[in-house]
């Protein structure tokens, strides 16, 4: 198994090139997309959907194109997310965000592009191969980001500003907004790799906990987390009055619920036949996560 370095790297060197693989892309279009795919997020979709197609047999180029679709779709979600009309963030990966630089307009439709590119990209790739292995990760990836997935989320978080917590209500939203793309990532992975049923379903498991407590410690980093590590601003969770598990738990009640998420997502990995280490070591790294 390689590093999440090497896994990263890969990433990095695949994005841009698939991007303008797609043709002729309206200069302006194609900077304010590019700007957000570039800033530098820590890739952790596709590196764990590359990863995942490795364990399962496959090769990294096997999972070339999907795991770009995946980082394409998660910066599409962060650049709306950030949007005035939704969380109202100024910065990003440490830079302006979209709108602040390339304006309303322009964000919307880099968004737009983004998943719109990630669809296109996955399809052309199954569509050239004929590889039914690629359809299905396709049909994964854009479920998990869709309406009853990530979009869903992102749908409960807005309207549950200002409500006060459930922990049904908070569990939802981060299984939604959060774990989705990570499911998306494993799952897709595993499928690339040709995994059957019982080990994507067990992938899958592993996926929602690592989702749980991730949001958990952005939750909590929103709180204790520091600007130029974090690359966005602190504080924006209790500003706007969002529906955390902080809200819900509090600091040491969120460490402590995430470590328990941690634990289950570990457990969900026995259920495999291959070396998760990798997978392991990823989600206990999570407790220890200052960006
Ligand atoms: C941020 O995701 C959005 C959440 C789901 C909390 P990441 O923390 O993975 O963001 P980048 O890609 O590293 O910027
Ligand atoms: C964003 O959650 C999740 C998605 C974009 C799908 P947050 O709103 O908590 O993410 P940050 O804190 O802005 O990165
Ligand atoms: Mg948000
Ligand atoms: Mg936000
Ligand atoms: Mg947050």
């Amino acid at each position: 198994m390689r590093t999440f370095e090497e896994y990263r790297q890969m990433t990095e060197e695949a994005l841009l090139p698939a991007l303008s693989s797609l043709g002729d892309i309206p200069p302006l279009l194609l900077e304010a997309m590019e700007y957000s795919l570039k800033a530098g997020g820590k890739r952790i979709r596709p590196v764990l959907l590359t990863a995942a197609c490795e364990m399962a047999g496959g090769s990294a180029g096997d999972a070339r194109e999907f795991a770009c679709a995946l980082e394409m779709i998660h910066t599409y979600s962060l650049i709306h997310d950030d949007l005035p009309a939704m969380d109202n963030d100024d910065l990003r990966r440490g830079r302006p965000t979209n709108h602040k630089v390339y304006g309303e307009d322009m964000a919307i439709l880099a968004g737009d592009g983004l998943l719109n590119a990630a669809a296109e990209l996955m399809l052309r790739s199954a569509a050239e191969t004929g590889d039914l292995r690629r359809v299905k990760a396709a049909e994964i990836i854009l479920r998990h980001a869709g309406v009853t997935g990530m979009i869903a989320g992102q749908t409960e978080d807005i309207t549950s500003e200002g409500k006060t917590p459930r922990e049904e209500t908070v569990r939802r939203i981060h299984e939604h907004k959060t774990s989705e793309l990570l499911e998306a990532a494993v799952e897709a992975g595993l499928a690339l790799g040709g995994a059957g049923e019982k080990e994507i379903s067990a992938g899958h498991e592993y996926a929602l906990h690592l989702g749980l407590a991730f949001q958990m410690t952005d939750d909590l980093l929103d709180v204790t987390g520091d600007t130029s590590q974090l690359g966005k601003h602190p504080g924006k969770d209790q500003e706007q009055h969002k529906m955390t598990w902080i809200a819900l738990r509090g600091v040491e009640g969120t460490a402590e619920d995430a470590r328990k998420e941690v634990r289950a997502a570990c457990e969900a990995l026995e259920q495999l036949p291959w070396d998760t280490a990798f997978f392991s070591d990823f989600a206990e790294s999570l407790l220890g996560r200052n960006m």
